[in-house]
């Protein structure tokens, strides 16, 4: 596929059919994922790869986990971030985007704490992918990491294969890190979900907005 019609038709997706991915499949996506750049070539990146018993297990455990602990939803590390604008309204958007195809009202919560859950199921997808560091790395390690993701994600879309990235699963790492045997000197960087997409889901069309060029490139 074209690179350029893979960064145009990559959109993540939030609903997925039970279609199976072969781990022969997932090898190669990760394969290719680590041709991506490094700061001095360290390759920092971790993935543990969640599948079939392994992947319901930890479902299971972190969404009953999350219904006895709700406040227990903080990042391993230290963060103090603000929620500022102009990063809040382009926040509040794609909820109101998404939300609006979900037919979830605005202030259901129980609606929302079900549909945010819906992370921890990796949205039905049959591979969930779970990205670490060693705690002991810089902040520039990080961008590795996103880098990585990226091109895992481009490579999945190149062999028409879905994913959505997944913050969400810095929450509750304390779960994640057990049921998948994490060493504890790392943090639980992101998550990702890995499948074939369900097209009739709704929340599938949603086709998050870009700011304009100017917004956010200065020519100088
Ligand atoms: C680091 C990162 C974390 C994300 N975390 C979540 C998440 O926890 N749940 C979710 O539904 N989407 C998550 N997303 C997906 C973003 O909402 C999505 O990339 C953004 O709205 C742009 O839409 P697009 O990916 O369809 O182009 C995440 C994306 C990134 C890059």
């Amino acid at each position: 596929m074209d690179l350029d019609i893979a960064l145009d038709t990559r959109r993540s997706a939030r609903a997925f059919k039970d279609t199976p991915v072969p781990k022969e499949l997932v090898e190669e996506l990760l394969l290719r994922a680590s041709r991506s750049p490094s700061g001095t070539n360290v390759q920092p990146w971790k993935v543990y790869v969640a599948m079939g018993a392994t992947r319901d297990r930890l479902s299971e455990e972190l969404l009953a986990y999350r219904e006895t602990h709700p406040d227990d939803g903080g990042k391993e590390w230290p963060s103090n971030s603000k929620r500022i604008e102009p990063y809040i309204s382009r926040m509040r958007k794609l909820g109101k985007d998404m939300y609006t195809l979900l037919e979830i009202p605005k202030g259901d919560k129980q609606a929302n704490w079900d549909q945010w859950g819906r992370n921890y199921k990796f949205f039905d997808a049959p591979v969930g992918l779970i990205f670490t560091i060693d705690k002991d790395l810089d902040r520039t390690s990080w961008l590795d990491i996103g880098m990585f993701m990226q091109t895992l994600m481009l490579s999945a879309t190149a062999c028409g294969l879905d994913t959505c990235a997944q913050g969400a699963w810095n929450q509750f790492w304390r779960v994640t890190k057990d049921v998948l045997d994490i060493p504890d000197d790392e943090y639980v960087v992101c998550g990702m979900s890995l499948g074939y997409a369900d097209e009739t889901a709704a929340v599938n069309t949603l086709v998050a907005e870009r700011e304009p060029l100017s917004s956010f490139a200065f020519f100088r």
